[in-house]
């Protein structure tokens, strides 16, 4: 029986939508529809496939969840060698580079001055090839040797950012055969919350990004590389038929029109002196990246020019990489110090002997547990490896075992909680040692950093140094106490010390201004919604998402206190694990106590009606800039909060949109710069249209 044809055009039809708002939302970083919008969209092309397996296509949205495991890789030659790059450690090297190649240019008369450069962020994943035959994704491999590498094709399928079809506007025919070659990467977010959770399962964590990475696309289940979120860079077209451009930079161009993510740090230039400035400024950008770099690309831009210069050996002579400070070194373990959580987990992490990787001094790093001290055999004395990958913590490698001399010692988890004294527990089947105390101080300092912090209460001005300073004093014994502190108890308070130019001590104490501004956030803050608090208890497996969840079921905290564990267990996503830890929560006193007193200081433990419907544009957060002509700002930021959305003044992390008038400010360099969606005014007013 043949498929009736209104289902082949409806499914055709999902497809092409599902990949478009992935697109918007992958690659672009700008969704236009909500989460539930798209959930909608998915779940009755997968009803229409299972109905209708005949339609089922390994290039369908719904495939990209993760294929059957294979047993083995299959070997695949490239249809063109993938190259390496040669290294520039620092600007001499550098201008070595670009002599020589003006040089050969000038030797095969070509005028060198010509010349143009591309600089881009060299990232640190691993290199692959996709194929598109007839414009869609035929295969895509790893490098490998660079002549003959693994199909992952599979596992590339689950990454949203790469497409499964070029997009190709209309009429438009596709290359026979064009190979993109690009970096997959792990964002480093992505990478700490996976070694997280290894070392909370007690498996080996990952020493970087990269290998993260690496592992993950070369996992035989895709299933497993589909719960990963990699992402990828496209930076090269590499074989193609029927296809030809004149330049690198009209390659990049292409890509990003036909739906490869490029990144938007890429910038050519007319001449060398920008390419030298360009790689200075790489090395202060790094850190505000959430992925992790290790160098800047230097490309000559015509390809003509490329053709000319050609290969030495496995290295372009036309492009070279702009290696940065390493970001590994060897110094002595002098400790392993404990760490105890708001849970009461103990955590390990190395104590050492200051030493510098990536341009920083680094003298701390994670351990995450026991076990993965005692696989890495590291022990307390030893000189280590460390590495530092952009902007995550420190983590150590391992030992270097030929400068063991014996006196190293092998480490063991105390028997006695090091904040409170009271016996240490290990749960049969975990791997994190615990301190059973609920009243130990360190657990109940850093619930307090954590009720306080970004996510949580988000009270500006209350730090983690003056949570600890308060404690101390006795002057807040639990996070309920923070908003019942009085103008004469902080005012005069001592916050730090330090050393000034001329050698004599400082004590910085807590002015009228920062007092004032300390109150005004308490205050504030106890406007945040119920779900906020819920997350801000510090319940444990109790998450931001866990805490909306919870809260949009029960409403109220009387509802969850009432609740049996198998209630809660009930709820969609929540499960038997985290209902005992709320019961447990619940079952203690002393918590009990503090929400008593949170209570009483006005903190809302019941959701509020228009919560309980999220609003189109609930959670996002917009900054506008310059003149918006047809609706003013007034009126724009009238509309964002009325759809549930926020407006704030300035760009940052947590900026969803830069709505951009005429005579935008420095606030459009800013997004740009911190990679925000920029909308100008007219897709602005779509977007509210679509919303409302
Ligand atoms: S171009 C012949 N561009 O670096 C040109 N490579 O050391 C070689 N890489 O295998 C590729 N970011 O894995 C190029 N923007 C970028 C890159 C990049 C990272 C990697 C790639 C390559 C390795 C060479």
């Amino acid at each position: 029986m043949s498929t009736p044809p209104d289902i082949v055009k409806r499914v055709q039809k999902l497809r092409r939508e599902i990949e478009h708002h992935n697109y918007l939302y992958y690659v672009l970083d700008q969704p236009e529809i909500s989460d539930a919008g798209f959930d909608a969209l998915f779940r009755e092309l997968e009803s229409l496939e299972s109905g209708h397996p005949e339609l089922l296509t390994p290039d369908s949205p719904t495939q990209r969840v993760g294929a059957e495991p294979l047993a083995a890789f299959q070997q695949v030659r490239h249809p063109q060698p993938m190259f390496s790059l040669a290294n520039a450690r620092n600007e001499e090297e550098l201008a070595d580079w670009h002599r020589r190649a003006a040089r050969l240019l000038a030797d095969r008369r070509v005028d060198p001055a010509a010349a143009a450069f591309v600089t881009e962020p060299k990232i640190d994943g691993l290199a692959i090839s996709l194929v598109y035959e007839n414009g869609r994704l035929a295969r895509g491999a790893t490098r490998g040797n660079g002549e003959v590498g693994e199909d992952v094709t599979m596992n590339l399928r689950t990454i949203h950012a790469i497409p499964l079809a070029l997009r190709l506007k209309d009429g438009e025919q596709p290359p026979p055969v064009i190979e993109v070659r690009g970096e997959v990467y792990l964002p480093l977010a992505a990478f700490e919350e996976l070694n997280q959770e290894r070392a909370a399962a007690g498996k080996p964590t990952f020493a970087n990004p990269r290998n993260a990475a690496a592992g993950s696309v070369r996992q035989l289940d895709p299933k497993v590389a589909a719960r990963r979120p990699l992402n990828i860079w496209c930076y090269q077209i590499g074989y193609a038929e029927d296809f030809s451009l004149d330049s690198h930079w009209e390659a990049l161009m292409w890509l990003k029109e036909h739906g490869f993510r490029v990144n938007p740090h890429v910038k050519r230039h007319r001449d060398f002196q920008g390419v030298v400035e360009e790689c200075r400024a790489w090395e202060e950008r790094r850190p505000q990246l959430d992925y992790d770099i290790d160098g800047a690309v230097v490309k000559i831009d015509s390809l003509e020019m490329q053709e000319l210069l050609g290969y030495v050996g496995r290295d372009p002579r036309w492009a070279i990489a702009y290696k940065f400070a390493p970001s590994t070194a060897v110094t002595r373990l002098l400790k392993i110090g404990i760490n105890v959580g708001r849970t009461g987990a103990l955590n390990p992490y190395a104590i050492m002997e200051p030493v510098e990787a990536g341009g920083v001094t680094i003298s701390q790093a994670t351990l995450h547990n026991e076990d993965d001290i005692h696989r890495k055999d590291i022990r307390e004395g030893d000189w280590v490896v460390i590495q530092r990958a952009g902007d995550v913590i420190p983590q150590v490698v391992g030992p270097v075992i030929q400068k063991r001399t014996g006196v190293e010692e092998v480490f063991h988890m105390p028997e006695t909680c090091p904040s409170c004294g009271s016996h240490t527990v290990r749960p049969e089947g975990e791997v994190v040692v615990r301190c059973p105390n609920k009243s130990c101080p360190s657990q109940i300092v850093e619930s307090i950093k954590h009720f306080v912090s970004k996510g949580a209460m988000d009270i500006d001005g209350v730090g983690e140094k003056l949570v600890e300073r308060l404690f101390r004093l006795g002057l807040i014994k639990n996070m309920g106490d923070l908003y019942y502190l009085k103008r004469e108890d902080l005012i005069g308070l001592e916050t730090s010390r330090s050393v000034n130019k001329k050698g004599t001590e400082v004590i910085h104490r807590l002015q009228e201004t920062s007092v004032a501004n300390m109150l005004k956030a308490l205050d504030d803050s106890r406007r945040r919604p119920f779900h906020r608090v819920l997350f801000a208890l510090g319940i444990r497996h109790v998450g931001s998402i866990n805490a909306q969840l919870l809260a949009a079921h029960f409403h109220d905290i009387d509802s969850l206190m009432a609740a049996g564990e198998e209630d809660i267990a009930r709820v969609e996503g929540i499960g038997p694990v985290i209902a005992e830890a709320v019961r447990e929560y619940f079952g203690e006193p002393h918590n009990l106590e503090t929400i008593k007193r949170l209570r009483k200081a006005g903190i809302r433990f019941a959701q509020e009606a228009e919560e309980d419907r999220e609003r189109p544009l609930s959670g996002r957060s917009f900054v506008l800039t310059g003149t918006l002509a047809a609706i003013g700002r007034a009126e724009a930021k009238e509309k964002i909060e009325a759809l549930g959305g926020k407006v704030s003044g300035s760009v940052g992390k947590g900026t969803d949109y830069v709505v951009v008038g005429e005579n935008p400010g420095s606030k459009l360099r800013k997004a740009q710069e911190l990679k925000k969606a920029v909308l100008t005014e007219e897709e602005f007013l779509k977007l509210i249209g679509s919303a409302g």
